[in-house]
């Protein structure tokens, strides 16, 4: 039987670990051949692998936008991109580092950005865009400050990117993850710390639990795949922002 993204090319950075690697699977399962671009090779090898002949791997390190610019040269067509490559960066305003701050930016934000920007010359009518930003742009986290900023500067890439590309016939959306548990990400607090970041966090989660990365590639099969939805931000957050 023929799966409803059967012929369509899904390019997924970040596609190694944890969301993405759940989205790539997710397209993969529904006919997509998908492209897996991260930076550490061994690890996103095995990410291909265990998905099968529909995927490769592309190391990438998407902060660096000659290799976005390579990354995408090597196809005619994109018919999906998703841009979860990123970690997290903590840090009081008056001890974070300015510049840990900015090149948080230059792989999370303009990561994002360069993808699109390379990606979008080479998608056919009825393509998708989905973003990928965070629960911290819509309720205040301390110590979040930079983090927040970017989600935020996400969201609105997402809106504006979604009016200035519907002519082309270009849908873009963004989900916006709110505490998800068992991925890799990368952050510069302690283990304690993270466990201690969400277990207070999950008390005032509405569903009283952390999300799965699968729960998030639900939400981004269904930007993928509803062509009437475009310039919204889909909280993946088990009501966090609702309540
Ligand atoms: N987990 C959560 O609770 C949560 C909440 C809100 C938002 N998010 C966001 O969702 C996205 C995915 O997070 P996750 O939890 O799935 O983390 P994860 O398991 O650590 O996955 C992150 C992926 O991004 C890749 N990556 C990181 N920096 C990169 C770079 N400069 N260039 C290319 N690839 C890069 C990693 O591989 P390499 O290290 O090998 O490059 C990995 O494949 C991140 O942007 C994260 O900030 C997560």
């Amino acid at each position: 039987m023929e799966e409803i993204l059967t012929g369509k090319i899904a390019v997924v950075t970040g596609g190694s670990a944890g969301i993405g690697y759940a989205i790539g699977r997710r397209f993969a399962s529904s006919g997509a051949k998908v492209i897996l671009a991260s930076r550490q090779p061994q690890r996103l090898a095995t990410a291909a692998k265990s998905i099968g002949d529909s995927a490769i791997a592309i190391p990438t390190d998407v902060s660096d936008s000659e290799q976005v610019q390579r990354l995408f040269e090597g196809f005619e067509r994109v018919d999906i991109l998703v841009t979860c490559a990123g970690a997290a960066v903590f840090g009081a305003i008056d001890t974070l580092p300015v510049a840990e701050a900015q090149s948080f930016f230059a792989g999370r934000f303009f990561g994002q950005l360069a993808a699109a920007h390379y990606a979008v010359p080479k998608m056919p009518v009825g393509s998708a865009i989905i973003l990928c930003s965070g629960i911290a742009a819509s309720v205040g986290l301390p110590y979040y400050s930079a983090g927040s900023a970017l989600c935020g500067a996400v969201n609105s890439m997402a809106r504006a990117l979604a009016v200035e590309l519907a002519p082309k016939g270009i849908r873009v959306n963004a989900i916006s993850p709110g505490l998800i548990e068992g991925t890799d990400i990368q952050s510069n607090l302690s283990k304690e710390q993270v466990e201690s970041f969400a277990e207070s966090t999950r008390a005032r989660i509405p569903l009283k639990r952390a999300g799965q990365s699968n729960e998030v590639a639900d939400a981004a099969f269904f930007l993928a795949t509803c062509g009437y939805v475009t310039g919204q931000i889909i909280e993946v957050d088990g009501g966090w922002t609702a309540s």
